[in-house]
């Protein structure tokens, strides 16, 4: 038992059926009905290799694709190719959830054998409108068809998605309800990992905040400047731009318009407040980069050009960036400093992550475009750690007991093997 939740070493395994519930979201090739990147799937391997190779009959439940932002749902075959391939061994896939032939699939399991169901999110009570909309507790998730139907064929179960652990969903919350439960590897990694830093962080710990996913960040910036946790926050991408539109500072009207059509006009005001009240630890960029005719040109925040776009901070804010997280004992990372996938508008967050491995501080990142960019600069090796998590770490760097936590906490109580 760690941190109140079971783990894999509790159980005997040999024989058993497990269901283990993962986080293999990837972005994907519609187009070649290809995944375009592999890290969360590489990072399941452990805990299912483990299941495996003790014997268990492996059951995966996973989501691809959010109904929420991007609407974007697809199946879960390529993962099951890509699975075989990290694991060496056949991982078997049925275009079924929880229906009469998956059920049927599962029965058929043997010892050491792998099944991916399709995409949980297929079943309508997995989706985030539902569980936003209808606000099951855990005991009626236990009451949802997936659970229903799934939970009598098995002995265990696992959740190894610690980057799906902020969503309160049947896969996710249900079945500890009602089935002997405990945490995958990576799970335990991923949790005990970033509670034992933010329980304690080393001083000076330096929160680093940029990307696009303004509410995640705003969330997150109140508590951990409230509670004292942070003692900078480093800004970037569009989080800086709030703020600094909030200053009224000129950052050039396209950053602004942006801001306003993308519906984040109410960030400003709250910026507004947190600056206010916490201006000696918000650190705001004091120059940016645009982009004219392709090449790179930058500015004092407040002289940039009107019209313009802002797409990354500019060469001194990065140098006084990369001087901050060197000087850092701990720094948390979501999100890059503009936007790294193009060479004019790369300088900062290359600068900013190039830090991150060479400070003697713990740098601990998360999210999907924080990983992205560690892969393109060749740094993955060199990061204190990388959470699988974007929305999971930032929820819980917030200060929010994950809904997930919560179950298997509560599973841990109420249910012996
Ligand atoms: C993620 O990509 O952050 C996780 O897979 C959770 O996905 P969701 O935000 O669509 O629930």
């Amino acid at each position: 038992m760690r941190f109140g939740i079971r783990t894999l070493d509790e159980f005997s395994l040999r024989g058993k059926t497990v269901l283990c519930r993962v986080d293999m979201n990837q972005p994907v090739d519609r187009e070649k009905g290809t995944l375009k990147s592999t890290n969360r799937i590489r990072a399941c391997v452990p805990t299912i290799r483990e299941l495996s190779d003790k014997g268990a009959k492996v059951v995966l439940l996973a989501h691809q694709g959010s109904d929420i932002e991007y609407k974007n749902f697809y199946c879960t075959k390529p993962h099951a190719q890509v699975l075989s391939q990290l694991l060496g061994q056949q991982v078997q896939w049925i275009d079924d959830v929880c229906g009469p032939a998956a059920r049927q699939k599962i029965r058929e399991l043997k010892d050491g054998e792998i099944l991916l169901l399709d995409n949980v999110r297929y079943v309508s009570e997995e989706q985030t409108l539902f569980e936003m909309k209808l606000r099951l507790t855990h005991q009626q998730q236990a009451n949802t068809l997936l659970v229903q139907k799934l939970a009598p064929l098995a002995d265990l179960y696992v959740c190894d998605a610690f980057a799906a652990a902020h969503r309160d969903q049947p896969s996710l919350c249900g079945f500890q309800q009602v089935l002997p439960s405990a945490m995958g590897r990576l799970f335990e990694k991923e949790y005990c990992t970033v509670s034992q830093v933010m329980e304690a962080p080393d001083r000076p710990c330096v929160f680093v905040l940029g990307g696009a996913k303004i509410s995640d960040a705003f969330l997150m910036m109140e508590t951990v400047l409230g509670k004292g946790v942070a003692d900078q926050v480093l800004t970037g991408g569009l989080v800086a731009n709030i703020f600094l539109t909030a200053l009224g500072k000129a950052i050039g009207q396209g950053s602004v318009d942006f801001i306003m059509k993308s519906n984040y006009g109410e960030y400003i005001e709250k910026a507004g407040r947190l600056y206010e009240r916490y201006a000696d630890r918000i650190v705001l960029p004091e120059d940016l980069a645009w982009v004219a005719g392709g090449a790179r040109k930058e500015a004092p925040v407040g002289q940039l050009p009107e019209g313009v776009s802002a797409v990354d901070i500019g060469s001194r804010t990065a140098a006084r960036y990369d001087a901050a997280i060197r000087a850092a004992k701990t720094v948390f990372v979501n999100g890059p400093m503009g936007v790294f996938e193009q060479a004019p508008s790369e300088y900062g967050t290359k600068t900013v992550w190039n830090a991150l491995a060479q400070t003697e501080g713990f740098a601990v990142l998360g999210g999907g475009d924080s990983i992205t960019a560690t892969e393109k600069y060749g740094l993955t090796e060199r990061m204190g750690y990388i959470c699988t998590g974007g929305g999971a770490l930032i929820r819980f760097l917030s200060g929010e007991e994950l809904p997930v936590v919560k179950a298997l906490r509560h599973g841990a109580e109420i249910m012996k093997e």
